[in-house]
């Protein structure tokens, strides 16, 4: 693998600071790396309110106009520097390049829009022919798994099912012929019994196109079979990063243990298993000091409440596995017993 000569996209020691216009202001991301090579596919695990949207949305240049940002680090796309640049130059720079598939499709679709009309405008092709633009349509929906395209492209939103809408959604992010997908919790909205078809059908794609994707979620087993690496991050800090089956089999992160204990079971995907690890994250309105999971951490001793845990390799496992924190050592021999992880085993 070259990811770490030539990443696509690369994150370096970004910090996020967010303020809004009624005061409330956090350090959500601290010194964050990332980086995701051509057609490779990342998992981005946390916790709700660990700081996944917002790194997705500081990638993409999204914030909304009344939040204050302030970043440091940087973050290049194809080689090209993001960070400084004006949230508009931002965006013109990744183009079509970089999209995204939200949550929540009604979130991100226009209500009143026709849904073939909403698609056709995510290409930013309006110069073709109409014929041209059918057949793009059609040939959009249909990848997308759609059928009887015809009435879906005519229907609002509102018309189709949840699990439909997601499929729009997809088709959009889709339009614009992007090298990355970022998805958002892409199925965290949807029924369980769709959940697994959505899941499905993003891998599919992503085969075919050859996609990179940042697939963001709170649920770890769930990228079981289906990321090449998994970044776990808390508290706006990245705790592991590794290949999926070592940070699936052999956690070095006392955390990311924690995450995997807390799986329910079952081999379905769940509606929201939100993982309840005793305690709550740290406040975000200061910057950190130590380890931000000591508070939570059976191991933790007190280096790791007072000195920040550098990210190092994670003795005697792959190459590119990494892990801030102090006790990676003691973690990984600790005799929990690890269950194999639920979800897709591999193919
Ligand atoms: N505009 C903002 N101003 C201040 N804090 C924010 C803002 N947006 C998000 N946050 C805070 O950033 C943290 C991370 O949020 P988010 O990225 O949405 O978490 P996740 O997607 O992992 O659930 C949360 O504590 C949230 O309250
Ligand atoms: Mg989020």
């Amino acid at each position: 693998m070259t990811h770490h000569n030539h990443p696509l996209l690369s994150v370096r020691g970004l910090s996020v600071g967010l303020s809004d216009v009624d005061g409330r202001s956090a350090h959500v991301l601290e010194d964050v790396d990332l980086t995701v090579a051509a057609s490779e596919s990342v998992g981005l695990v946390g916790e709700s309110g660990s700081g996944k949207s917002v790194l997705a949305r500081t990638v993409l240049g999204l914030h909304p106009r009344t939040t204050h940002i302030t970043a440091q680090g940087g973050i290049s796309f194809a080689g090209n520097e993001l960070l400084g640049l004006t949230p508009r130059a931002h965006r013109q720079t990744l183009g079509t390049d970089v999209s995204m598939i939200f949550q929540d499709p009604s979130s991100s679709l226009n209500p009143v829009v026709r849904v073939g009309a909403q698609i056709l405008e995510a290409t930013h092709r309006r110069q073709s022919s109409a014929h041209q633009r059918r057949a793009l349509l059609t040939g959009l929906l249909e990848s997308v798994g759609l059928t009887d395209v015809e009435r879906i492209a005519r229907a609002y939103p509102s018309e189709l099912s949840g699990g439909q809408r997601q499929r729009v959604g997809i088709a959009a992010a889709l339009a614009g012929a992007p090298r990355l997908l970022m998805a958002d919790e892409p199925t965290t909205a949807l029924d369980v019994s769709v959940q697994r078809t959505i899941l499905d059908l993003l891998d599919q794609l992503r085969h075919e196109r050859s996609l990179a994707m940042i697939h963001v979620t709170h649920d770890l087993a769930l990228l079981s079979g289906r990321s090449d690496r998994i970044i776990v991050l808390y508290a706006g800090r990245v705790m592991e990063d590794g290949p999926t089956p070592q940070v699936l089999t052999q956690p070095a992160h006392p955390y990311t243990r924690a995450l995997m204990e807390m799986r329910p079971r079952l081999r379905r995907p769940q509606p929201l298993p939100l993982p309840q690890i005793r305690g709550d994250l740290p406040r975000l309105d200061q910057p950190r000091t130590g380890c931000p999971f000591a508070p939570r951490c059976a191991l933790a001793d007190t280096r790791c409440h007072s000195e920040r845990p550098p990210t190092t390799p994670v003795p005697e496992s792959t190459l590119g596995h990494v892990a801030a924190c102090w006790r990676t050592v003691e973690a990984a021999a600790l005799a929990v017993p690890l269950r194999e992880p639920a979800g897709r085993s591999h193919p």
